[in-house]
C-alpha cells in the first residue's frame, strides 16, 4: 500500500509488474513507473492483477500488426505497450495469451474467462485484469495536470461535482479520468456510448477519500478508486445495476 502522495514505490512483482527496460522507452525520464504501479496496486482489489509500464519505442507483437495500419507512431507505441503489459499481467495470473486484438466498440479482445482494461497516455500504460465472468472493470490514467478550462463544464456536470471540484482543475481532471474508467467498465455490459453527463458522483461527501461511488444513465452503480499522485489513476468496478434517478 502507499499513502495518498504515492510516495512508497515497492511493488508485488507477481501481480504488479513494473518492468521498464533501460533502452527503447519513450518519456522515461519523467515517469516513475514503479511508483505508478504501486499506486495502481493500492487501489486495485486483491482479486485482480495489474501493472504499469513506460511506453516503449517498438513493442509490437507480430500478431497485432493489423491494429496499426495508418496509426500515428505515438498511438501505435502506446497501444502496443499496453498490450505487451497486458500479456505480462495475464502471465502473472497463469494465462499465456497470444495477440490481443479488438472487439467491436474498441475494447481489447481478452482470452476466454478474462476481464480486463487498458489505458495509456504518451508516457505510461496501465492494465488491470481479473478472471471470472462477473468481473467488470475499467482503468484510466492521465498526467496529473489541470483539465483545460474549456472542457471543465462538460465533465463537471452536477452541483455536487462542482462543489467537490471548486477551482481545482487537477481534481476536475481526476473526475474526467474516473468517468472514462466508468465508461470502460460499463461498455462490455451495455454497449452504450456515454457522455460525461451520463456519469455522475453519488457520494460527494466521501469523494475526497479516494473511493467514489458513481452512477450512470444506464442504471449502473460503479465504485471508482482514484489516486492523484504520482499520476491520475482511476479503477472502476461495477457494483450493481440498481437504477438511480438522473441528477
Ligand atoms: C474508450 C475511451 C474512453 C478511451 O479513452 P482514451 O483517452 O482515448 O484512451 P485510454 O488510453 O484511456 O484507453 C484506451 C483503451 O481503452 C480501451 N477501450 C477502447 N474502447 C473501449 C470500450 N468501448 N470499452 C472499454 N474499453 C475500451 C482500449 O483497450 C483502448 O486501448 P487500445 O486502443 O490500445 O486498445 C475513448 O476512446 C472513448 O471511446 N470515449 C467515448 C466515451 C467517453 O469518453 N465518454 C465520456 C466518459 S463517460
Amino acid at each position: 500500500m502507499v499513502d495518498d502522495t504515492g510516495a512508497e514505490s515497492t511493488t508485488d512483482v507477481a501481480v504488479a509488474r513494473t518492468v521498464a527496460p533501460t533502452v527503447d522507452r519513450i518519456g522515461a525520464d519523467s515517469v516513475d513507473v514503479g511508483a505508478i504501479a504501486a499506486a495502481l496496486r493500492s487501489i486495485v482489489d486483491d482479486d485482480l492483477a495489474c501493472g504499469a509500464r513506460a511506453v516503449l519505442r517498438d513493442p509490437i507483437h507480430p500478431g497485432e500488426r493489423c491494429l496499426y495500419v495508418g496509426v500515428v507512431d505515438s498511438v501505435r507505441r502506446a497501444t502496443a505497450t499496453g498490450r505487451m503489459l497486458a500479456r505480462e499481467v495475464l502471465h502473472s495470473m497463469g494465462v499465456s495469451p497470444g495477440p490481443i486484438l479488438r472487439t467491436t466498440g474498441g475494447r481489447a479482445d481478452w482470452p476466454a474467462g478474462i476481464a480486463g482494461s487498458i489505458a495509456h497516455d504518451d508516457a505510461v500504460a496501465v492494465c488491470v485484469c481479473g478472471a471470472g465472468v462477473n468481473i467488470t472493470i475499467g482503468v484510466d490514467v492521465e498526467p496529473a495536470e489541470p483539465l483545460p478550462r474549456e472542457i471543465v463544464a462538460d465533465v463537471v456536470s452536477t452541483e455536487l461535482e462542482r462543489a467537490l471540484v471548486g477551482n481545482d482543475l487537477v481534481l476536475a481532471r481526476l473526475l474526467f479520468c474516473a468517468k472514462e474508467a466508468v465508461y470502460k467498465a460499463c461498455f462490455p455490459l451495455d454497449a452504450v456510448f456515454l457522455e460525461f453527463k451520463d456519469v455522475w458522483l453519488l457520494e460527494p461527501a466521501t469523494s475526497t477519500a479516494g473511493s467514489w461511488l458513481m452512477a450512470t444513465s444506464t442504471g449502473r452503480q460503479v465504485r471508482v478508486q482514484v489516486r492523484r499522485a504520482p499520476r491520475l489513476l482511476a479503477v472502476a468496478r461495477v457494483v450493481s445495476s440498481l437504477v438511480p434517478m438522473a441528477p
